[in-house]
């Protein structure tokens, strides 16, 4: 039985999917190549070192360790600058609500993020002490699609990973919530997310019960 709801927050909760693109691409444009959307979908989901490393290979970009640091650090100051102006109402659409459903059903909700810059968003967005656990690029070492912070999450919810259901818009989200041994809603299209469970295009309008009902049928195909 699903006892837990694990939300990716980047482009899951809340619209910073954007703002990282944003960024990325300043930085690509700086240094002289082009970084399309296609492109960006390589970096959801993974650690800003990361990401630095596939839009390097990307622009055909060779860096030194220093190099690279002082890179990761201008698009993350550009990148704090521009979620700087974040309100609740950045919160994509019906999400609250969904939050509230999840409540109402005594189902323990986290955030399991890659982001270092996650307590700042929850702040701006007035959430800092609404989720039961946050477990984000602070604490953990090792980046999606490893199932590290999804475990951490399910362990810090006092749940089994078997009891716990994973959202997510990246495709290395959704790899390290199956590798975690959870059921992976992939918020976006079939096409973009093709190994999630369910997809989902928006939480607005969608019935939690609803949904851990699909949940329970798929664990039980499984
Ligand atoms: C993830 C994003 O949530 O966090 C990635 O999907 C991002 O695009 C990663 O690179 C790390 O974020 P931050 O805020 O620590 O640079
Ligand atoms: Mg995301």
């Amino acid at each position: 039985m699903i006892q837990g709801c694990i939300f990716d927050l980047d482009g899951v909760i809340v619209d910073t999917a954007r703002f990282h693109f944003q960024a990325w691409q300043e930085l690509a444009h700086e240094l002289g190549f082009e970084f399309t959307e296609k492109d960006n979908e390589r970096l959801k989901g993974v650690s800003r070192m990361q990401s630095l490393e596939i839009l390097l290979e990307i622009g055909g970009i060779k860096a030194t360790e220093e190099e690279k640091k002082a890179l990761a650090d201008r698009k993350n100051q550009r990148y704090r600058e521009l979620i700087s102006t974040l309100t609740p109402q950045d919160l994509l659409p019906g999400v609250m609500d969904f939050l509230y459903q999840a409540r109402r059903l005594n189902k323990n909700i986290a955030i399991a993020s890659a982001s270092k810059n996650t307590p700042l968003i929850l702040e701006r967005l007035g959430l800092s002490n609404f989720f039961d656990a946050v477990v984000d690029g602070n604490k953990i070492t090792k980046a999606k699609p490893d199932p590290e912070v999804f475990i951490t999450a399910a362990k810090e919810l006092g749940l089994v990973p078997e009891e716990c259901v994973v959202f997510e818009d990246a495709v290395a989200g959704v790899k390290a919530a199956h590798l975690g041994g959870m059921i992976a809603i992939g918020v976006g299209t079939k096409d973009r997310l093709p190994d999630a469970d369910i997809n989902i295009l928006s939480f607005q309008g969608l019935r939690c019960k609803h949904l851990l009902e699909q949940v329970q049928n798929k664990i039980e195909i499984y």
